[in-house]
């Protein structure tokens, strides 16, 4: 598109639908919510349309305060548009029927939890005594890199990448260091000879996306095994997040990081939990796994000094509730995912082919390389959220690599995601 097209068609802004107080609804045009999971076939209703408004929720609380909610369709952060699974639900609220809150203790079953849910999830059993609780994943990277590096050391990060990763990074005054991912045939390529020439005696820290947000790779064996023996014999801790693995798509095999060599065992940890999988995002309930016991001593002595490592009693039952039950709502709703990543490349490739969907392997994030539009940033940004009414991440925010791209949250209703996917269109063409 011609910039002086862009910036003429930006005065009219995006076709508003009739606004009303329930968002989403007006925009499908659904009169009212369609039945609760589950569906009759014994499966869950992720076509159901769900009104967030009036919940704090941030994505939808940005338009409420703008007063675009009902124009315009929050495909920004990262929490899905889902009920979470009906028997997470109903734990919690067992639990709050019980009234009085008060102090709580971990139990040990909590643990036990955990470990059945990795066994039975990703085929690996991991030892007790490597599990704990951490309050939240950015929360707890933040103290990893507090306890593990000093001011004006580095850490490295492989963009495009979820921008905290940089954000905290700079903000706890230690300096960004960039491995930037390689693209071939439209999937990401760790660039492990880059990684090497950029590691120096500052370098303390590496931090693993595994599964990758955006972009949404899984990435290899072979790739984490050489990215775990660069690490090590640098001297470089290897913080792994792996938020997102339990989404992974298309049959594809979570390998965790600990479990690729020895070298990666002692010499990382892992961040995980139940929030992105099971859609309590903002319930601080995660967790982490360290075999080396030195560093999980150090880390779990830090965070116990701060009163951290006490779980909240939403955090405990919604673990407990999810990684007890068998794990077939998650597939359902990997199952949908795929649908509507395949649905919106399809759409891409056939409607708007100058926008290239970068296809994830994993999770409810599709990134999208717009550089043919050979549009500025902000002015790209402009096109989807002004003109199309279609509130996106991305940008150059995710460090090198991401410029021309944009991040939408598909983890929503199949009839949301066609609404916005012709608003591009008729925003693009
Ligand atoms: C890769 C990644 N890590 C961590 C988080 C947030 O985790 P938490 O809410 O536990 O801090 C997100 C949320 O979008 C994410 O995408």
């Amino acid at each position: 598109m011609k910039r002086r097209t862009f910036l003429k068609s930006m005065a009219a802004t995006a076709a508003a639908s009739a606004c009303t107080p329930t968002a989403l609804l007006a925009l499908t045009g659904c009169s009212e919510t369609t039945e609760t999971a589950p569906v009759a076939d014994g499966g869950y209703n992720f076509d159901e349309i769900i009104d967030r408004t009036g919940t704090y929720s941030i994505k939808y609380g940005r338009l409420e305060k703008s007063g675009e909610i009902g124009k315009k369709i929050p495909m920004t952060i990262a929490d899905m548009d889902f009920r979470t699974a009906p028997y997470v639900h109903e734990a919690l609220q067992t639990r709050l029927d019980r009234d009085v809150m008060g102090y709580t203790s971990t139990p040990e079953e909590y643990y036990e939890s955990i470990i059945k849910w990795w066994k039975m999830r990703h085929g690996w059993e991991i030892p007790r005594e490597w599990v704990n609780f951490c309050p939240g994943v950015i929360t707890t990277l933040c103290f990893v890199i507090e306890c593990f590096s000093a001011p004006g050391d580095k850490v490295v990060v492989q963009t495009p990448v979820y921008d905290p990763f940089m954000n905290y990074t700079k903000r706890l005054g230690r300096e960004v260091v960039y491995n930037p991912l390689k693209k071939e045939n439209g999937k990401y390529q760790m660039d492990l000879e880059h990684l090497e020439s950029v590691l120096d005696e500052k370098t303390k820290i590496l931090i693993l996306c595994n599964p990758q947000n955006p972009g949404g790779r899984m990435w290899d064996l072979e790739e984490l095994k050489t990215l775990a023996h660069i690490c090590k014999e640098h001297g470089v801790l290897v913080l792994a997040d792996e938020i997102h693995c339990d989404l992974s798509l298309y049959g594809k095999k979570h390998i965790p990081f600990l479990t690729v060599s020895p070298e990666a065992e002692q010499n990382g940890i892992i961040l995980t939990g139940p929030t992105k999988t099971f859609n309590v995002a903002g319930l601080h309930a995660a967790q982490c796994f360290i075999a080396n016991k030195e560093i999980r001593e150090k880390l779990i002595g830090y965070l116990s000094a701060h009163k951290l490592m006490e779980p909240s009693i939403t955090c405990i039952e919604l673990t407990m509730a999810a990684y007890n039950h068998d794990d077939k709502w998650v597939n359902d709703v990997t199952a949908y995912i795929a649908k509507n990543v395949d649905y919106a490349c399809d759409f891409f490739e056939k409607e708007v082919p100058q926008i290239k969907c970068i296809k994830p392997e994993a999770s409810f994030l599709l990134y999208l390389d717009c550089s043919e539009l050979n549009l500025p940033d902000d002015e790209l940004k402009s096109l989807f959220q002004d003109k199309a009414g279609v509130m996106v991440s991305g940008g150059p925010g995710y460090g090198p690599g991401s410029e021309g791209c944009i991040r939408l949250n598909i983890g929503c209703p199949l009839s949301v995601l066609k609404q916005a996917l012709e608003r591009i269109k008729n925003a693009v063409v």
